[in-house]
């Protein structure tokens, strides 16, 4: 099983990315989920298939899926009820299932809870991750040390609590615990796929620009520094050498020096570039992406 993760910057070509990485990886034969990780969802509307809540069939061997979040944080709550409860208790606050889900950081657990259950079925065997902006990658990493540490805390602290939770209502301090260690088992679960390079990559979408380039320097640092392991750099939206007019040419000009260096810098990496295609990518669209990077051995599953 191998889960492919795409991260950038806003608008820069992620979920096409991601839609087109699903497509050839299932025409290579591989049994392939394209999950997304965004509350925007986007998937739906690239594929031009209602995706529905529910991994959905697209195409022989690839499949989408867009969890619904509020139906999935009502589930989350159930699942997790006795834990939130005394947790939302401790720190005094009321909490409603309905309005669990806009919490911070919520998303990410949701998310997260479902990516281990896709995980666990075992049915696929590359889960293309299509992001939501950068800001999301952070706690998607962090997520499951937090959890672990808050999780180890609660357990070191369980003889002096448990008998109060338990004495507020029979089982209570048991429930909490099980979930407790439900939780932090699928943290542990989820740390230990994430840092596997076997099993983990994460592709970094940019556009040759000064700050998306700083931005994507940035963000492979920061994963690459948690253990997560950057494969390939795709550098979207690049003007091809068509149109010879001052604008087109100062453009590529400027675009070639930053695809330069982002070569230079990161040789370790596949380092693929994408043509700007002057319009929206979706549907047969798409055929076009998956040639340009995949077909022409840019990149490779
Ligand atoms: N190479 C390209 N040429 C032309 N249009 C493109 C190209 N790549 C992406 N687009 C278009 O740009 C828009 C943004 O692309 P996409 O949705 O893949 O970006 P994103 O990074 O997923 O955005 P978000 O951060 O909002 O999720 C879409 O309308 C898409 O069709
Ligand atoms: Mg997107």
């Amino acid at each position: 099983m191998r889960l492919i993760y795409v991260a950038g910057k806003g608008g820069v070509g992620k979920s096409v990315t991601s839609a087109a990485t699903g497509m050839w990886a299932s025409r290579q034969g591989k049994e392939t989920l394209a999950f997304s990780m965004d509350p925007a969802h986007s998937l739906s509307d690239i594929f031009e298939i209602d995706l529905g809540s529910k991994p959905t069939q697209i195409s022989d061997r690839l499949s989408g899926y867009e969890p619904d979040l509020r139906e999935e944080s009502r589930n989350f709550y159930r699942r997790y009820k006795s834990m939130l409860t005394a947790l939302f208790g401790l720190f005094e606050m009321e909490v409603k299932p309905d309005d669990f889900g806009s919490m911070p950081g919520v998303n990410e657990l949701i998310f997260m809870d479902k990516l281990y259950d896709v995980l666990l079925e075992k049915t696929y065997e590359i889960i293309v991750i299509d992001s939501a902006p950068t800001a999301m990658v952070l706690p998607l990493l962090q997520l499951p040390s937090v959890t672990t540490g808050f999780v180890t805390r609660i357990l070191g602290v369980r003889k002096k609590w448990m008998g109060v939770l338990n004495m507020l209502e029979s089982g209570f301090g048991d429930a909490v615990l099980n979930e407790v260690r439900s939780m932090r088992m699928k943290a542990e679960t989820m740390r230990t796929v994430l840092i596997d390079p076997e099993v983990a990559t994460i592709n970094v979408v940019t556009i040759p620009e000064k700050a998306a380039v700083m931005e994507s320097r940035r963000l492979i640092k920061t994963v690459e520094s948690h253990g997560v392991n950057v494969s390939s750099i795709i550098i979207n939206h690049v003007v091809g050498t068509g149109c010879q007019c001052d604008y087109c040419l100062h453009k590529r000009e400027s675009q070639l020096s930053y695809i330069d260096e982002l070569k230079k810098d990161y040789n370790n990496k596949l380092v693929a570039t994408l043509p700007d295609y002057a319009g929206e990518v979706k549907g047969t669209g798409l055929e076009q992406v998956v040639r340009d990077l995949y077909e022409k051995g840019q990149l490779t599953i």
